[in-house]
């Protein structure tokens, strides 16, 4: 079966530049991406591109090039529905807040939700696909939501049948496009090999055939689980390394880069920080420690449950730390936060740890002054929200305009522009002794040292 016309239901990090892609990838196909927030829609219909809902690198000129062309966004989820060949769910499955496995299952109530609009909506033949990231055997779910409907549509026409399968995303902000465009491997899971073969062919007008991995389905689920898993654990792992090279004298830096020249080890995901942040990797191992739970495998359960503990507790030793520096006391002290997003290259602020960090931080009293050079104020309120009071918190436009009077300058999300900041010209805005705590070890340490300022970067003993 060839793809002519797809659906995406959810229009966000992961559906817009994923669809993006492949529009951009498979003029012959329709791609329509479907979302019930018509704010989002609106912005990703934005004629001025600098405005689309997601700020990713390269995201621009994909959707200049292929939107209103073979690239759709609507808020019209029947029509798009009804008219596909195939249909991706890209909702969002966070962590439950209430209810049976709150605070570690994943809300299952939007995936089911779409599930059902396709059931009710579709026509003909339809192949639905997890895109969203999902426990292992939500596809037993979706297949008996779709099963339910099966064969009672399409008056006159094609009986309504589907094909379900899991094509989990690996993607990661900030570098979406290029991964999209050349991923180290697509994933398709399924046990109907006409639909896998559909999907595979939809990929392969640009990715090489022996990177498309066709495995069954609750292999496809859990190894997404797992991969999360394991990068976040690498994380975890160098931060406990790092609180042992500051005790120690050792530099997690020539530690990260000693280990990982070992092939077995690998380089990557070895950099020290404040922490992962970002809304997958804590919701996911999360999942995974639910799902161990589930099976009885408690052992694993706990085992996995340390990566999240290890990670909470860097986020406030760096708090803790910034405060016992600063003779024991933030209360009244202005301190200027350069970043807040979770990572580089991104406007997205879900469990950044600068939320943690600035949290604790209010909470001790402190003035903060926020500088991102992508994250509106408006985000930034809703992270915050009103600890230690609504005057506590400021955002402003610049790096020089966070230091004014500061005590201290704390360095937490790695863009770029941080990297070159005129540390002579910030030092003399600043109160004396003033400090620099480099959580994402990206800022010119001599320059700082001999603009007069005291520093802490993370893993250096
Ligand atoms: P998101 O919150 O940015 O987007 C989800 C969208 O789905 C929202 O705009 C929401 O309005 C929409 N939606 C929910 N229910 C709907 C319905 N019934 N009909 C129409 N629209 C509906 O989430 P995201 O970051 O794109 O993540 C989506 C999934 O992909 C999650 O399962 C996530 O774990 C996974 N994932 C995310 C990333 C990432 O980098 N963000 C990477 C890989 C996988
Ligand atoms: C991550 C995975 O890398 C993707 O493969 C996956 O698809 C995605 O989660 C998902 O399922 O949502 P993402 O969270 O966008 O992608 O970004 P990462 O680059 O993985 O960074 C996550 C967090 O870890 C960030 O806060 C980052 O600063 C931190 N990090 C990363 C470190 O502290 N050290 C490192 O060495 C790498």
């Amino acid at each position: 079966m060839s793809i002519r016309t797809i659906c995406c239901i959810g229009a966000g990090y992961v559906g817009g530049p994923t669809m993006a892609v492949i529009a951009d990838r498979c003029p012959g196909i329709q791609v329509t991406v479907v979302d019930l927030n018509q704010a989002r829609i609106d912005a990703w219909n934005d004629p001025d591109l600098s405005k689309l809902p997601v700020y990713e690198p390269g995201l621009d000129a994909v959707v200049g090039r292929c939107r209103g062309r073979n690239l759709h966004f609507s808020t019209a989820v029947e029509p798009a529905i009804a008219a596909a060949d195939m249909v991706f769910l890209s909702v969002n499955t966070p962590t439950k807040t209430k209810g049976v496995g709150a605070g570690q299952a994943s809300d299952l109530r939007w995936i089911e939700a779409s599930a059902r609009q396709v059931a009710a909506c579709a026509q003909g033949h339809t192949i639905v696909v997890e895109k969203s990231t999902l426990p292992v055997r939500t596809a037993e779910t979706v297949q008996a939501i779709l099963s339910a409907a099966q064969g009672d549509g399409a008056s006159g026409g094609s009986p309504k049948t589907f094909a379900v399968l899991s094509n989990p995303e690996f993607l990661a902000e900030g570098t979406a496009i290029p991964d999209l465009e050349q991923p180290d491997r697509v994933l398709i899971g399924g046990d109907d090999p006409a639909a896998i073969e559909a999907l595979a062919g939809v990929y392969g007008q640009w990715v090489p055939n022996d990177r498309i991995l066709r495995t069954n389905l609750w292999s496809s689920e859990l190894s997404k689980l797992t991969a999360n898993a394991f990068l976040a654990q690498r994380i975890s792992s160098i931060n406990s390394i790092a609180a042992l090279c500051e005790a120690t004298g050792a530099d997690v830096q020539e530690v990260a880069h000693a280990i990982g020249a070992d092939s077995r080890l690998g380089s990557k995901f070895l950099k020290a920080g404040p922490g992962f942040g970002g809304s997958c990797f804590q919701k996911d191992i999360l999942n995974l420690v639910y799902l161990c739970g589930h099976y009885g495998l408690h052992e694993v359960a706990a085992y996995w449950q340390s990566v999240v503990e290890l990670n909470g507790w860097q986020q406030h030793r760096i708090a803790r730390l910034v405060v016992q520096r600063l003779f024991g006391t933030v209360t009244g002290k202005r301190l200027a936060v350069l970043g807040f997003a979770f990572k580089a290259d991104t406007n997205d602020t879900r469990e950044a740890p600068a939320i943690r960090i600035c949290r604790d931080l209010l909470e001790e009293g402190a003035q903060l002054a926020i500088y991102d050079p992508k994250v509106p104020a408006s985000q930034m309120g809703n992270d915050l929200g009103h600890v230690g009071g609504v005057d506590a918190w400021q955002a402003v436009g610049s790096p020089l305009a966070a230091v004014q009077g500061a005590d201290a300058v704390l360095i937490l999300t790695e863009w770029l522009c941080f990297a070159s900041l005129d540390w002579s010209q910030l030092a003399a805005q600043m109160r004396k002794p003033a400090w620099l705590f480099d959580a994402r070890s990206i800022v010119d340490l001599q320059a700082a040292k001999s603009a007069g300022l005291n520093v802490w970067r993370v893993g250096m003993g």
